[in-house]
């Protein structure tokens, strides 16, 4: 019941970012609503749509008061409802994001966790333990934070345990038992309003001090169980980053980011923020065309062996917390070849709002919400107000980006020619044609400059580089169906070129 997500193109909406429905400056779900029409044009299947729960929004949602309750700047339940439903009547299906390792230090358990030294919901100490973050209740000692200090992490339990540092329950203790309950209570309540699934926010940090994630694994493959039997239309993906892991751990799918492995960095990472990992010299996608795809080959030959076929690797142009396609010097030029590669390979294809317009991470901006990082790493320059049409958006979450010649979805979607038409191109032709999509073979001919694969009765060849590039293979004997400064096997720089084998 879940085979829609086979051939499945997601879209990842930033609720504050997208559309604004009563004129206050925030995103809402009546302004997605009455952007969907936009959504079904350009033919996405689902959208997975960031925490649009009560929250104090220290972390912009992913700090949830309330698990049940749309935030008020959002709308309502009723809201949600209709969104689903409206959605469903344009083939649209509407995933949520399940925050499942840490709570609000503002939700109601862990205020009265701060305050009864019996309570097991959280992970606590009598005292004060590197890490850990000083009671802000009566209760003494200290809790485990799971990303900032005020998301508190939800007890799961520990994968080894231990009698000097008594914090460390097992997974089976009576605190993680009623978490783990909690997971299905809370997933029921959306499912049953009509919700197709949930994006789970950092689904490999359940369990802790889990060697290989073995524990966490074995949480989700029994959650992954019960919604088989309980909620069988419904789908789970994670933000694991490992797929070879997540998904033989109960996920259907797990989205390749910049966090864990290189997949994703070696493809798009060209630098536009600086962060702790190591740095990728240079990205395939990149105009030196000084990388190559053997990085993200490797990982994801690895991964689909491991999946065997039981669920799928997502690969999203961007998200919310990392750079956009359009970063640092790689302009919208450059992005028809990484969306040719991107919706005909057999990954599960994501796009993060406003990438299909080629709009730009736009650095510089304040901290919002918990945006930033660290002084080099703000995610604001990707979380800004969707760019509708040449106005200013109505969205005031964040300053738009300032470049006068910023892209907007009115003008591409009159102009034939533009990225926009190019993106939905692509996903009618992948729908059209199996052979393109998650379930059809590859045969990968050339993994350089340009890049050229074989997906059935299809030949695809990209050029990510500036320079103009030929694959040393016989020029292929068919047709040009899409493409553009292709010639055989030769391409112009960032030309791409799908043809029709004969
Ligand atoms: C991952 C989310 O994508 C990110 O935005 C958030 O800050 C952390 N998890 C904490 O929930
Ligand atoms: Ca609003």
């Amino acid at each position: 019941m879940t085979d829609w997500l086979r051939d499945a193109v997601l879209y990842q909406i930033y609720p504050q970012s997208f559309a604004d429905g009563n004129g206050d400056g925030i995103g809402d779900l009546a302004g997605l609503e009455s952007r969907l029409e936009y959504l079904a044009w350009l033919g996405v299947d689902a959208v997975w749509l960031n925490p649009c729960f009560d929250s104090p929004m220290g972390d912009a949602g992913y700090d949830v008061r309330d698990y049940r309750t749309v935030d008020r700047r959002y709308g309502t339940q009723d809201d949600m409802v209709r969104l689903v439903e409206s959605a469903r009547s344009k083939g649209i299906r509407v995933l949520l994001d399940l925050v499942a390792g840490h709570t609000s230090d503002q939700h109601a358990w862990f205020r009265a966790a701060a305050d009864d030294p019996s309570d097991d919901r959280y992970i606590w100490s009598d005292g004060q333990v590197t890490g850990f973050v000083p009671s802000p209740g009566s209760r003494p000692g200290s809790y485990l934070p799971n990303f900032f200090s005020f998301q508190p992490a939800l007890n799961f339990g520990y994968a080894r345990t231990d009698p000097a540092e008594p914090w460390r329950q097992p997974v089976d203790a009576e605190g993680p038992r009623r978490n783990r309950q909690e997971l299905r209570d809370i997933m029921t309540h959306w499912i049953d309003l009509g919700v197709s699934g949930f994006r789970v926010d950092m689904a490999a940090s359940l369990v802790k001090d889990d060697p290989d994630r073995a524990e966490t694994a074995k949480l989700w493959r029994e959650l992954r169980g019960w919604i088989d039997h309980r909620h069988p239309q419904a789908v789970l993906l994670s933000e694991w980053s490992d797929p070879k892991v997540a998904v033989p751990g109960g996920f259907h799918a797990d989205f390749f980011l910049h966090f864990s492995g290189m997949a994703f960095r070696s493809l798009w990472d060209n630098g536009a923020v600086k962060t702790r990992w190591a740095k990728v010299e240079s990205c395939f996608f990149d105009a030196a065309g000084l990388g190559s795809p053997e990085d993200f080959l490797a990982e994801w030959r690895e991964a689909v062996e491991a999946i065997d076929g039981s669920g799928h690797i997502s690969l999203p142009t961007s998200n919310h917390d990392w750079p956009r396609l359009a970063s640092g010097a790689r302009t919208a030029e450059q992005l028809r070849a990484a969306y040719t590669f991107l919706l005909t390979w057999p990954t599960l294809p994501a796009i993060y709002y406003g990438d299909e317009i080629g709009m730009r991470y736009v650095p510089g901006l304040p901290d919002v919400e918990g945006s930033q990082i660290t002084p080099d790493y703000n995610r604001a320059g990707s979380r800004t107000p969707m760019q509708w049409d040449k106005a200013d958006p109505a969205v005031t979450y964040l300053p738009a980006d300032p470049s006068p010649d910023r892209p907007n979805v009115a003008d591409q979607r009159a102009d034939p020619g533009s990225l926009l038409h190019t993106v939905r191109d692509l996903i009618a032709l992948r729908r059209a044609n199996p052979e393109l999509g998650t379930s059809g073979e590859v045969e990968v001919l050339h993994a350089g400059y340009p890049l050229v694969y074989r997906r059935g009765r299809f030949l695809v060849a990209v050029n990510p580089g500036a320079a103009p590039a030929a694959a040393p293979i016989d020029p292929p004997r068919g047709r040009l169906i899409f493409g553009a400064g292709a010639e055989g096997a030769r391409l112009d720089g960032f030309g791409y070129a799908i043809y029709e084998l004969v």
